[in-house]
């Protein structure tokens, strides 16, 4: 975008100055990663399961009596999260190494735990699957996070369309079907918007209902297919999962299924882009590479070069000159706000000017201060960013904000000048499987200290 235009959508801002008080606070004895930049990379990563199907999917092992094996877990926080949430509601959880066996036979209480579910909100998702399964339940309202508000009210209002009364007290959802029978009734629901966790949660719910339910406007993403084919794998009549009109046929029961989760193609997109901004070359597989043509296609245009070596395989080739782009996040399949802020990292040094929109959370931008602090040239106005690439970013103490704001900044460290610190690793454990091991054995120069940090 060239200049006169930047100029028009951002007034000349002063630079942008924290106070003290809204520096994220450090916490002492934490752990820290510290990353020495500039090290070029090379070689195959091994991509995990996706994050965001893993816990939908484990949300709907509790529509069947009969329990579930799931295949192709990542080892992360959120899944053991997930697993805690699960047992208190009576499921017996094994795992070996990426497989799950879910024992879901046995559930002993309709009502999850607020301390759990406040620390996970997608274990929310839980409350269309257990409504279906017991006819009532119980789930703590999720609560904000850092990128934003995250209502659900779009999940609430569906499940009143399918039957259920809902009532929130004391910020407990409390959803029970109305129906003598104790099943929920199929509906038509049209979602304001293409809300992933609301699609899930009313999909789910409506599996076990009486008659046919549609839900409109639905998300399109493709961890909505996966959980749509777990369901249909243990009985279910779902069609159109992957459009914006999922049609539900109710059925009475639901079976045992054996079930491969896809691949994590925002894990893979991070990867990407961290061989784009070390100028590497690296291949990573399993991938599906249809889950990332808005990745690759951005990658193109900045001037890296992408190729498809096999049906689950693609090698990102960095080049010498990029040139800065405007990207838009948008419900899938436009542009993933979940790939934002590592995009963000790569803009920095591109040649030009980048327009980075926000359009899907209403605080997902908190990593623009921390990348400014790195030599950055970004100025945020609202939802919108401009970056000004520069030549080299330099490495420095940083926090992490967020989930994928800490994924941006470990990719910033991986080409900075000198040595950048990583701070509050909570959040890069919520999603990313080994990602320093996965790094460090293609050339990366990181490692995990603890810091006693002089409060
Ligand atoms: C899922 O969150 C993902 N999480 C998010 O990934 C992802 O960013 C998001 O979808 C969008 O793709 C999981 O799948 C576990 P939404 P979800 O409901 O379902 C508004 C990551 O980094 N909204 O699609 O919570 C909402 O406020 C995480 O891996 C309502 O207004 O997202 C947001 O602005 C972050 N009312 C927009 O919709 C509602 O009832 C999209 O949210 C529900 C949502």
């Amino acid at each position: 975008m060239d200049l006169g235009t930047v100029s028009q959508i951002i007034e000349p801002l002063a630079s942008t100055t924290l106070e003290l008080s809204q520096m994220p606070q450090i916490e002492p004895n934490a752990p820290v990663l510290r990353i020495i930049g500039k090290a070029p990379l090379s070689g195959h990563v091994p991509i995990s399961g996706a994050k965001n199907s893993i816990l939908a999917l484990m949300a709907g092992t509790l529509l069947s009596s009969e329990g579930c094996r799931i295949r192709n877990v990542p080892n992360l926080a959120d899944v053991e999260r997930m697993s805690d949430i699960l047992e208190t509601l009576g499921v017996k959880i094994s795992r070996t190494d990426e497989v799950l066996d879910l024992d879901t036979s046995n559930l002993t209480t309709n009502s999850a735990p607020y301390e759990l579910v406040s620390k996970m909100r997608a274990s929310f998702f839980a409350l269309g699957s257990l409504l279906a399964r017991l006819g009532s339940a119980k789930m703590p309202l999720p609560g904000g996070c850092a990128i934003g508000a995250r209502p659900v009210e779009l999940h609430v209002r569906g499940l009143q369309a399918l039957g259920a009364d809902v009532q929130i007290e004391h910020g407990i959802v409390i959803a029970h079907a109305k129906s003598r029978n104790g099943r929920l009734q199929g509906a038509k629901i049209y979602l304001d918007c293409p809300s992933v966790g609301a699609t899930e949660t009313l999909m789910m719910a409506a599996t076990l209902a009486e008659g046919q339910t549609i839900i409109e406007n639905a998300a399109q993403e493709p961890e909505v297919i996966d959980l749509a084919d777990l369901c249909i794998a243990m009985g279910a009549q779902i069609h159109g999962a992957g459009t914006n009109t999922i049609i539900i046929d109710g059925v009475d029961r639901l079976h045992f299924a054996d079930f491969t989760a896809i691949p994590d193609r925002i894990e893979a997109a991070t990867f990407m882009v961290a061989a784009a901004i070390t100028r590497s070359t690296l291949s990573m597989s399993p991938v599906v590479p249809a889950h990332l043509t808005a990745a690759i296609s951005k990658l193109q245009d900045i001037g890296v070069t992408v190729q498809i070596d096999a049906p689950d395989k693609i090698t990102v080739i960095g080049g010498d000159r990029y040139r800065a782009v405007d990207i838009e996040t948008l419900p899938y399949p436009g542009f993933p706000t979940d790939m934002q802020a590592q995009f963000m990292a790569l803009l920095t040094i591109c040649e030009g000017n980048g327009v980075v929109t926000e359009t899907v959370f209403e605080n997902r931008l908190q990593h623009v201060a921390e990348l400014n602090r790195m030599g950055a040239n970004i100025r945020l106005k609202n939802n919108v960013a401009v970056v000004t690439g520069v030549p080299q970013l330099s490495g420095a103490p940083v926090m992490a904000t967020d989930l994928r704001a800490s994924a941006a900044l470990v990719i910033a460290g991986l080409a900075a000048d000198g040595e950048t610190k990583v701070m509050g690793l909570h959040h890069l454990d919520r999603g990313y499987d080994r990602i320093e091991e996965k790094l460090r054995n293609v050339g990366a120069k990181l490692y995990r200290t603890i810091e006693t940090v002089n409060a």
